[in-house]
């Protein structure tokens, strides 16, 4: 018997926790996660100069080469977790093309504001990758109260949804979300 594969969108505002409940539930799964900013951040290596505030042009080859990657593996009947901001505008049409070969799950990560801002000051300090992901624009629209979390569209399709907060580990947790990913037919595949 064979069964499409899933895959499992991991979305959410920025510093909400996407990148490691991917790699988690990955980890989890023993799947493969495809993670938008990895790609990305590959790029940016081989642009030195490069400049992340503004209009990035590097966002359009990184978002086409993170679709045609996870197309690869679901048009091979492999289930994936695949991790961006996803936001509506921007990801709806790259993932509705997908669902003729996979069925979409979408994860929604959410923690409340005064935590991200946290979290976003603590890796600023620490982790100079991030200079590639805008977070010196974010803290600054924070600390000038412009920061509006509405802002922040969370994709719109007919699949099935989950909200996860991650303020502190996983509610639900890491075995609801297995549950929610792979349905009961995969569970018993598994
Ligand atoms: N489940 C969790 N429980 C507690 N802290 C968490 C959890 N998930 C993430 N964090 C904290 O939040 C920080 C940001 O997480 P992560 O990088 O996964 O967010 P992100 O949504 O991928 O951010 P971005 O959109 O900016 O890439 C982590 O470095 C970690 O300190
Ligand atoms: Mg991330």
């Amino acid at each position: 018997m064979h069964i499409r594969p899933t895959l499992a969108v991991i979305s959410g505002q920025p510093a909400s926790g996407k990148t490691t409940l991917a790699r988690a539930l990955a980890q989890h799964l023993g799947c493969r996660a495809i993670l938008r900013d990895e790609i990305k951040q590959g790029m940016v290596m081989n642009h030195p100069g490069h400049d992340p505030d503004g209009d990035d042009p590097l966002n359009l080859p990184a978002l086409e080469a993170f679709f045609a990657t996870i197309a690869v593996l679901v048009r091979a009947g492999t289930t994936v977790v695949a991790e961006a901001a996803f936001q509506d505008r921007l990801w709806r049409p790259g993932l509705e093309p997908l669902t003729e070969f996979a069925d979409l799950r979408v994860i929604r990560c959410t923690t409340p504001t005064p935590t991200i801002a946290r979290r976003i000051t603590d890796r600023v300090q620490s982790d100079s990758h991030r200079a590639a992901h805008g977070d010196r624009a974010l803290l600054a629209d924070m600390e000038a109260g412009t920061y509006d979390p509405d802002r922040f569209v969370p994709i719109s399709l007919r699949a099935p949804s989950l909200l996860v907060d991650t303020s502190d580990g996983y509610a639900p947790g890491m075995a609801e979300i297995r549950r929610f990913v792979l349905g009961p037919g995969r569970e018993a595949a598994s």
